[in-house]
């Protein structure tokens, strides 16, 4: 079943107008890990991100930098191709909605909509706040002390009559509620499907899908006066990037329907309620999945521009370290819930989890095989049951972990690698290595070579997570590049004994406290 093992995920496209922060290294940081893991578990990745770079906001950010909007879209763009390095992520592909291949896209999708008869010509009057790209219902929004109407986001609206063509949304509540039935696993978590499936049973409006009091869009066809509501032209970016409207091209083939839309909450309605509108709209089929994730506060606080306590990721990692950062943000909550990003927890998880429970292991197991066995892999003799046990969990846990990346539950996966952590450090106490040095050197070399076995499992799983933390394990141990694979778990592909190996170092130091 070749098809089966293809996995096709994006991250949203980020709109450059902000700096990346906090926020868009985790949107794609979780992408990112779930890629890490498909690719070793033998899928064939793609995994998309990129830019959002047209809309009402951008142009205006552009005016404000005295800029046009392409020359400040080019330059700006670059900030987020430059966090995918600082974050060490592996996405294969960056799209920007400013490139001509988009366009056509946009273009095509548009005109696939008109023809099956799902857009008209009316004219727009009602809300719209420019900071979400939005249009809202005045029963939705609240007025401020200052008079002004601010949508359920905390976004200011403005008052909006032009021109305008809209889709046909309030026809497609009952095919979208069909759709959520028949695929339960559509939005995740499923405090979120319920959200979004009462949203939708609340009825829908038609959507106006252009604009014409500005100029920063896709040029709506056979119409010069309109541009594309942003976030067609936006949505759209997830098939482009797999070279539609070629439907027929190798990638569109491949990996359409994508498996994974990764979001944010905010972004939630967007990619279950007008996405699979849209694409079923245009002949298309909607794509497998959404996960909606959580949002982070800085020591407790809602993070904002105006509070001016916007994460720096390049300050975080500066400071604890590009897979401390990784971990921390992957472990610290229930995926799918909100967080907060304290320093106290972020030194508790370094120094805890990190240095003393993973570090240690692997310091104190590699130094003693340097010492005792003159810093080869010992030969293991007769298991007892204590080995069994352990060896046995360290090649199960992949089922378990398996399971909960499929449910983007990553920190449930990073539990199942902890508790294997425990399980060998439990064991180095209980066996004493250092005392069957003294006493039964072939127990000694056994229970080493256990211990080594389940460190290169640690090594196999932690990829994902922390790159390069479990490069160096796996380097410590002499793994070579094409052994690293989960194809290689399991005593099938067990060290070879008398494998000489390298003076060890450490891989997670202790931070002291601020
Ligand atoms: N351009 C749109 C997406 C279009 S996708 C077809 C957009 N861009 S964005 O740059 O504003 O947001 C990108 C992502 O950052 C969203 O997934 C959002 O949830 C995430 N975050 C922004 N602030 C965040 C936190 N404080 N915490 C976690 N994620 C947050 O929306």
């Amino acid at each position: 079943m070749p098809d089966q093992r293809n996995f096709y995920l994006t991250t949203p496209i980020y709109y450059v107008n902000d700096s990346p922060h906090i926020g868009h290294a985790y949107t794609t940081l979780s992408c990112d890990v779930l890629a890490r893991f498909k690719r070793l578990d033998g899928f064939d990745v793609f995994f998309l991100t990129g830019t959002d770079e047209h809309g009402q906001k951008v142009e205006k950010s552009a005016t404000a930098a005295g800029k046009t909007p392409q020359a400040f879209t080019d330059e700006v763009s670059e900030n987020f191709r430059d966090l995918a390095g600082l974050m060490n992520f592996s996405n294969d592909a960056f799209i920007r909605t400013t490139e001509p291949r988009h366009a056509r896209a946009s273009q095509a999708i548009w005109s696939a909509l008109m023809e099956n008869g799902h857009i008209y010509l009316g004219s727009y009057a009602g809300w719209y706040a420019v900071r979400d790209e939005a249009f809202y219902a005045e029963s939705e929004l609240q007025t401020d002390d200052r008079g002004h109407k601010i949508a359920p986001s905390g976004a200011e609206c403005e008052w909006v009559e032009e021109p305008s063509y809209f889709f046909d949304l309030s026809k497609w509540q009952d095919r979208l509620l069909e759709f959520y039935e028949q695929n339960p696993d559509f939005i995740a978590p499923q405090s979120r499907r319920n959200e979004v499936i009462s949203f939708v049973k609340g009825g829908l409006q038609d959507l106006s899908i252009s604009r014409t009091s500005f100029g920063w869009g896709v040029p709506v066809p056979d119409d010069d006066g309109h541009i594309m509501y942003v976030w067609l032209d936006a949505l759209t970016n997830y098939i482009t990037g797999i070279d539609y409207p070629d439907t027929d091209a190798p990638a569109y083939r491949q990996y359409w329907p994508a498996d994974l839309h990764m979001v944010g909450k905010d972004i939630l309605r967007f990619h279950a309620v007008y996405w699979p509108a849209f694409l079923m709209g245009a002949g298309l089929e909607p794509p497998k999945r959404v996960f909606a994730h959580g949002w982070w506060t800085n020591e407790g606080q809602k993070i904002s521009k105006s509070l001016g306590n916007i994460i720096d990721p390049y300050e975080i990692v500066e400071t604890y370290g590009l897979d401390q950062i990784r971990y921390f943000l992957l472990r610290e909550v229930p995926f799918g819930n909100d967080g907060d990003f304290s320093r106290k927890s972020v030194l508790n998880r370094i120094n805890g989890d990190l240095a003393n429970d993973l570090g240690n292991l692997v310091q104190r197991v590699l130094s003693m095989v340097g010492r005792y066995c003159d810093g080869r892999v010992p030969a293991p003799a007769m298991p007892t049951d204590d080995d069994r046990v352990l060896l046995e969990q360290a090649a199960s846990a992949i089922e378990a972990i398996r399971r909960s990346m499929d449910a983007q539950a990553f920190n449930e996966a990073l539990d199942t690698i902890w508790s294997l952590v425990r399980a060998a450090n439990g064991y180095v106490d209980h066996q004493a290595p250092w005392r069957l040095h003294k006493e039964d050197t072939e127990r000694r070399d056994t229970v080493l070579y256990n211990l080594a076995e389940t460190i290169r499992h640690l090594g196999l799983y932690l990829q994902p997570f922390v790159p390069d933390a479990a490069a160096s394990i796996l380097d410590q141990l002499e793994i070579a590049d094409d052994q690293r694979d989960f194809s290689r778990i399991g005593g099938g592909h067990a060290m070879k004994p008398g494998t000489p190996l390298r003076k060890p170092s450490a891989i997670f130091p202790r931070i002291a406290a601020e």
